[in-house]
């Protein structure tokens, strides 16, 4: 079935406006068109971040390199975190530094201060993410800081970013729910994708950080940010934890939104975010875009392999189930390929 124009922005009203985004950072997501969906694919930071045992460095750069070569255009890289909070990451300049950088490909990494900033722009990373939350408590668990606070070292460290001429994106974390707080306001995080979007973030990723969303509370929550923040500049990032993940997607692509996080084999989870699932995988995301007739410039069959080997490499079953189902449908045309050989060879004797 052909991608339709029933897949349209839903807002009825032209919205102006104001940023201080400059010409640079908005060309970054001119990327833009109503039929290509961009995927950000976080499975090797978002997706490992959470791995309790700690994954080598040099499996980490063969999934970035794998990500990459299997069409992902945005493979996020690793985090320059406090390797104390979040020890999994504190390889982050033996991976950027060793990854083969592919053309074309961008290879953002997580910078959470100035310290964050100054290791990855030493590390040679050309883009980063700034990430902060809608709520007080998530703020204080995952950075140690208030709301405010965290939004203030956000814009210090992007301010730095711009002059040093790097692409900056942020992340807003639990727009559709919080762990220790429970529902959140869609008009306070409309208030916050708009100040991340005026301080210079050319693309903001609105985080449901626990998966709690629903195709209805998207909706609501994407009525108020896309009155103040143009869609182009959105993207979502959606955890699976209650199996809402690629319908709350879906909900986005009506209202224009082109850029979709997950992560291949629907690996992870946040640290500060007890329960909270993996993202989305990838492989499912494709499946349904593709099944829509959207393009997304993935090798889906590369993609399953991809999937199937990390897994393998974390000892635990993928999570994607449409990643689970292509490697059972390719291993039930081998054997039948197998048992036709056998027999077409059998008949010669
Ligand atoms: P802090 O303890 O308040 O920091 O942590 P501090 O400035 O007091 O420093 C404490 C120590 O950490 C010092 O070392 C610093 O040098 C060091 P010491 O003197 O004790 O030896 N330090 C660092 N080391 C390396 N790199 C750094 C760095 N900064 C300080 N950048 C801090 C504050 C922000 C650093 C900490 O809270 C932290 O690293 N938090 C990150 C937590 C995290 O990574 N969470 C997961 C990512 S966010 C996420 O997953 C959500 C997302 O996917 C979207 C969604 O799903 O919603 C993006
Ligand atoms: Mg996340």
């Amino acid at each position: 079935m052909r991608f339709t124009s029933t897949i349209l922005p839903r807002l009825s009203t032209k919205a102006v406006f104001k940023s201080k985004v400059s010409t640079l950072q908005r060309s970054y997501s001119q990327a833009y068109s109503k039929d290509f969906v961009k995927l950000v694919e976080v499975g090797p930071r978002d997706g490992l971040q959470n791995e309790k045992t700690l994954v080598p460095a040099k499996v980490k750069i063969e999934l970035i390199e794998r990500l990459a070569n299997n069409g992902l255009s945005v493979v996020e890289t690793t985090s320059f975190v406090s390797p104390k909070w979040v020890p999994q990451m504190g390889d982050n300049k033996e991976v950027l530094t060793s990854i083969k950088k592919k053309p074309g490909v961008f290879y953002p990494v997580l910078t959470p201060n100035m310290k964050g900033l100054e290791g990855a722009i030493a590390a040679g990373a050309e883009e980063v993410a700034l990430f902060t939350a809608v709520t007080e408590s998530f703020n204080l668990k995952n950075t140690n800081c208030s709301t405010q606070e965290s939004l203030a070292r956000a814009k210090q460290v992007l301010q730095k970013a711009l002059d040093q001429k790097l692409r900056v994106r942020g992340y807003l974390s639990c727009v559709l729910g919080c762990p220790y707080e429970g529902p959140v306001n869609p008009e306070k995080v409309a208030e916050m994708a708009k100040e991340l979007y005026d301080a210079g973030c050319y693309e903001i990723s609105l985080g449901d950080t626990i998966g709690v969303g629903t195709a209805g509370s998207m909706a609501t929550m994407l009525e108020h940010v896309l009155k103040v923040v143009p869609a182009e500049a959105i993207a979502v990032h959606c955890h699976d934890t209650y199996g809402q993940a690629l319908a709350n997607i879906l909900k986005a692509l009506e209202y224009g939104i082109r850029v979709v996080d997950s992560s291949v084999a629907g690996l992870g989870g946040c640290p500060y975010a007890p329960g909270a699932k993996g993202n989305v995988a990838t492989e499912d995301v494709v499946y349904m875009l593709h099944g829509m007739g959207l393009k997304t410039g993935v090798d889906l069959n590369a993609l399953v392999e991809t999937g199937q080997w990390i897994s393998e490499q974390i000892n635990r079953p993928t999570s994607s189930r449409a990643g689970a189902a292509l490697m059972v449908a390719r291993k039930r045309k081998l054997d039948l390929e197998a048992a036709a050989k056998l027999e077409s060879n059998a008949s010669k004797l």
